[in-house]
């Protein structure tokens, strides 16, 4: 498991994880790195339609692999994976995810991985998405969104990744809406106790599906992610050209 990359988690199911994961994906094809992407668990999967969330990513990517990689498992159930699973008599066997991700990692520069719903989703029945995160070897990016109950989702979901030893890459804020008056005052607390752990915000959208991203934001989160991998493997980099010098994201 050598390839670059992030798992995408959040502080909810439905705030952005797959908006936010494409615009990433297509702002680091942008910049010139082959990226592999997986959605290791899709629940709520209607089989005419496919996992739809597996197939926007993909897309995102450029479809490099079988959709079969990509999303190796899937319920027809929206619940947790291990919920979903007992439903149809099934259990998640979590070894086919981690030889998957073994193969398509040794076939891409970088990997996005899409996490179901947040950090403490179960993926079996002892098991959750922080502990795939941490076997996999991966940084978590939490996506969060604007509207009030964010402060406490977002503190909560960052604490717990860093109290489980995770690296943390960042958080986006996504806006599914325009936010009230309320909700922007309440954002700015949030932005101000984030400080530089916020990695972007991206604007409500008419087409989430085409979501566009800085370069400026890439180049800062591939260095994110050099300083993070810097810290484990010595002498390692991604170098991506123009990317920004270091800011103090991650250092205290
Ligand atoms: N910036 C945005 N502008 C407009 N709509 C957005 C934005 N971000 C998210 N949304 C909308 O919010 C909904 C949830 O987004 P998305 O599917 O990415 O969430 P998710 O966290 O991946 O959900 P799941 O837990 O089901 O995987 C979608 O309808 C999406 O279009
Ligand atoms: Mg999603």
């Amino acid at each position: 498991m050598t390839a670059r990359g992030f798992f995408v988690s959040g502080t909810d199911t439905d705030v952005g994880k797959t908006v936010v994961g494409c615009a990433l994906v297509r702002g680091l094809r942008s910049a010139g790195i082959d990226v592999g992407v997986m959605k290791p668990f899709e629940t709520g999967v209607d089989p005419d339609r496919g996992p739809l969330d597996a197939i926007a990513l993909s897309t995102a990517a450029g479809d490099p692999d079988p959709l079969d990689l990509v999303c190796p498992i899937r319920f027809a159930l929206p619940a947790a994976p291990n919920v979903a699973a007992a439903a149809e008599g099934r259990t998640v066997d979590l070894e086919i995810v981690r030889q998957v991700y073994t193969e398509l990692s040794a076939r891409h520069e970088f990997m996005v991985v899409e996490g179901a719903g947040g950090l403490l989703v179960p993926t079996t029945d002892t098991a959750t998405m922080a502990d795939l995160a941490l076997d996999l070897g991966l940084p978590v990016l939490i996506v969060a969104r604007g509207r009030l109950g964010t402060i406490n989702h977002t503190r909560l979901s960052v604490e717990e990744a860093l109290r489980r030893g995770l690296d943390l890459v960042g958080v986006v804020i996504s806006h599914d809406r325009e936010l009230s008056h309320a909700d922007a005052e309440n954002l700015g607390s949030l932005r101000r106790w984030l400080g530089d752990r916020l990695l972007l915000e991206i604007p409500v959208q008419a087409r989430p599906e085409d979501a566009p991203i800085d370069a400026r934001n890439i180049a800062q989160l591939v260095e994110r992610l050099d300083r993070l991998q810097a810290k484990e493997r010595p002498g390692s980099s991604l170098a991506l050209p123009g990317a920004r010098s270091a800011d103090s994201f991650g250092t205290s």
